[in-house]
C-alpha cells in the first residue's frame, strides 16, 4: 500500500486515541452502521484532503465502511496528528499521506499522491483539492462526480469559481449547515482555540487582555470562551452589524490600531489576510503574544514582523519569540497557522461528530444525485441537517417535547388572533 508518515512505530498509539475521540461521535457511529450494510460508497474513490485528526480517522472508518475506495491528505502542514497517521495506514489499511511539519513541497506531493487513485469524490478543508485539480490535473477532472467542502474559506473559494463559471463539479458546502457552523465554528474553535494558547504559553488567560479580529462564528466563540476564562476581551471587526452584535454582547470594539498597544493575546479568525500588519507589531506591548485561527496563514503579516525585528527565537515548541528594533519582545504561535490544530489538537469530537457527520451524508447525497446536480455550491439538504441535530440530541441522552395537535393547528392557522 502506498502511504507516507512520519513513525509507524506509533500506530498503536494513535488507535487508541482515535477509539478515544469515538466514543463522544455517537452519530458517526450510526452513520457508520448504517453504511455498513447499504454500502452507499461501493466502486467510489474519494479523496479526502483534511486535517489528519483523531476525529477525521473516525470519518475516513466511516467512509470505508460505506465500500469507499478512501485516500487522506493533510489539508494543513502543521496540523498532523502523526500517531493518527500511522494509525490508518497500520490498522485501517487506509492509504494516508501526511507528516507534522512537512514543507509546501511534500504537502503538495503528498495531494498529488492521495488524487492518484483518480478520485470520483474529493472532500476538502479549504478547497486545495478542488483548487489542485482545476488548476495541476485537469487530466482526472472527468472521473470526478462532486465533492464536499468543510470550512468558511474553502466555501468562498469555490463560491468564487462556480461564480466564475470555472468550477466543474458540484461541490456540498459542508460549513453552511447550522449542525456544522453554529457547533463547529462557535464552540469547537472558541474551546480549541485557547486550548492551543493555553498549551503553547502555559500563561493565565484571566486578568489579560485578549483581542479577537472576526466576529464571525469562530470569533463569538473565542470571544465568549476567552471571557468565560476571565480575559478582558476586545473585538475588531470591519462589518457593523458583527460590531455591533459584539458590543451588545458586551464586548469592547475597536479597530486594530487602538487594540494593538492594549493587548495581551491577539487571536485573528477573519479569512481574510494581513489583519495584523507592521503597524500593529510595532506598537505592540512588550510581551505580546499572537496567533492565528482562521484557515489560511495569511492573517497576520508574518513578513513584516521579521522586518521589524532583528532577532527570533524558539523559546518552546510553537513559540517563535520576535526581538524588535524597538526593544519589545513580540512571540508568535504556531508559526500563525492554525493555532487550535498546530499547538493543540483541534475541536473535541463531540462537536466534529455533526460536522463529519454532515461530511459523510453530504458525500452519499451526491453519489446518489450527481447526474441531476449543477456545477454549483450546494447547501447540505435542510432534512440532512435537521436529521443530524434529532440524532446528537438522542446520542446525548436529551430529550425535547413534541407540539400538540392544537400546536400544530395553531401554527398552521392566521385566524386566530388577539
Ligand atoms: N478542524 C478543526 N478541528 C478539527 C479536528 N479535530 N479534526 C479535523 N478537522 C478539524
Amino acid at each position: 500500500m502506498d502511504y507516507d508518515v512520519k513513525d509507524m512505530g506509533l500506530a498503536d498509539q494513535g488507535r487508541l486515541k482515535i477509539e478515544w475521540a469515538e466514543a463522544t461521535m455517537p452519530v458517526l457511529r450510526l452513520i457508520r452502521k448504517r453504511f455498513e450494510r447499504e454500502q452507499p460508497f461501493k466502486g467510489i474513490r474519494v479523496t479526502a484532503c483534511l486535517h489528519v485528526t483523531t476525529e477525521t480517522a473516525n470519518l475516513m472508518k466511516t467512509l470505508r465502511a460505506g465500500g469507499a475506495d478512501a485516500r487522506l491528505c493533510a489539508s494543513n502542514p502543521l496540523s498532523t496528528q502523526d500517531d493518527v497517521a500511522a494509525a490508518l495506514v497500520r490498522h485501517e489499511s487506509i492509504p494516508t499521506f501526511a507528516i507534522k511539519g512537512e514543507d509546501n513541497k511534500t504537502y503538495y506531493r503528498h495531494i498529488e499522491a492521495a488524487i492518484a487513485h483518480k478520485p470520483h469524490l474529493s472532500m476538502d478543508d479549504g478547497a486545495d483539492v478542488v483548487s489542485h485539480l482545476h488548476s495541476k490535473r485537469k487530466d482526472l477532472l472527468r472521473h470526478v462526480i462532486g465533492g464536499t467542502e468543510e470550512t468558511t474559506t474553502g466555501v468562498i473559494r469555490l463560491r468564487s469559481m462556480a461564480e466564475k463559471k470555472v468550477l466543474k463539479f458540484p461541490v456540498i458546502s459542508v460549513n453552511d449547515a447550522d449542525t456544522k457552523h453554529m457547533f463547529d465554528n462557535r464552540y469547537g474553535t472558541g474551546q480549541s482555540t485557547m486550548d492551543g494558547i493555553v498549551r503553547a504559553t502555559n500563561r493565565l488567560v484571566c486578568g489579560s487582555t485578549l483581542v479577537v479580529a472576526g466576529y464571525g462564528w469562530c470569533g463569538r466563540g473565542i470571544a465568549t470562551r476567552a471571557r468565560g476564562m476571565g480575559a478582558n476581551v476586545i473585538v475588531t471587526e470591519i462589518d457593523p452589524l458583527k460590531g455591533l452584535e459584539a458590543v451588545m454582547d458586551g464586548f469592547r470594539v475597536m479597530p486594530m490600531n487602538e487594540a494593538a498597544p492594549i493587548g495581551d493575546f491577539f487571536v485573528t479568525v477573519t479569512g481574510n489576510l494581513k489583519v495584523i500588519r507592521g503597524e500593529h507589531f510595532a506598537a505592540m506591548k512588550e510581551g505580546a503574544i499572537v496567533c492565528n485561527s482562521g484557515h489560511f496563514n495569511v492573517e497576520l503579516d508574518i513578513p513584516a514582523l521579521e522586518k521589524l525585528s532583528k532577532k527570533k527565537l524558539a523559546v518552546r515548541p510553537g513559540v517563535d519569540q520576535y526581538t524588535l528594533h524597538n526593544g519589545r519582545r513580540v512571540s508568535l504561535l504556531g508559526e500563525g497557522r492554525l493555532v487550535n490544530l498546530a499547538t493543540a489538537e483541534g475541536h473535541p469530537s463531540s462537536v466534529m461528530d455533526m460536522s463529519f457527520a454532515n461530511q459523510a451524508l453530504g458525500a452519499e447525497f451526491i453519489v446518489k444525485n450527481y447526474k441531476t446536480l449543477e456545477k454549483k455550491v450546494y447547501p447540505v439538504p435542510t432534512d440532512i441537517d435537521k436529521e443530524i441535530s434529532r440524532l446528537k440530541l438522542a446520542g446525548m441522552g436529551v430529550t425535547i417535547d413534541k407540539l400538540t395537535k392544537e400546536q400544530v393547528k395553531y401554527l398552521a392557522s392566521w385566524e386566530i388572533g388577539t
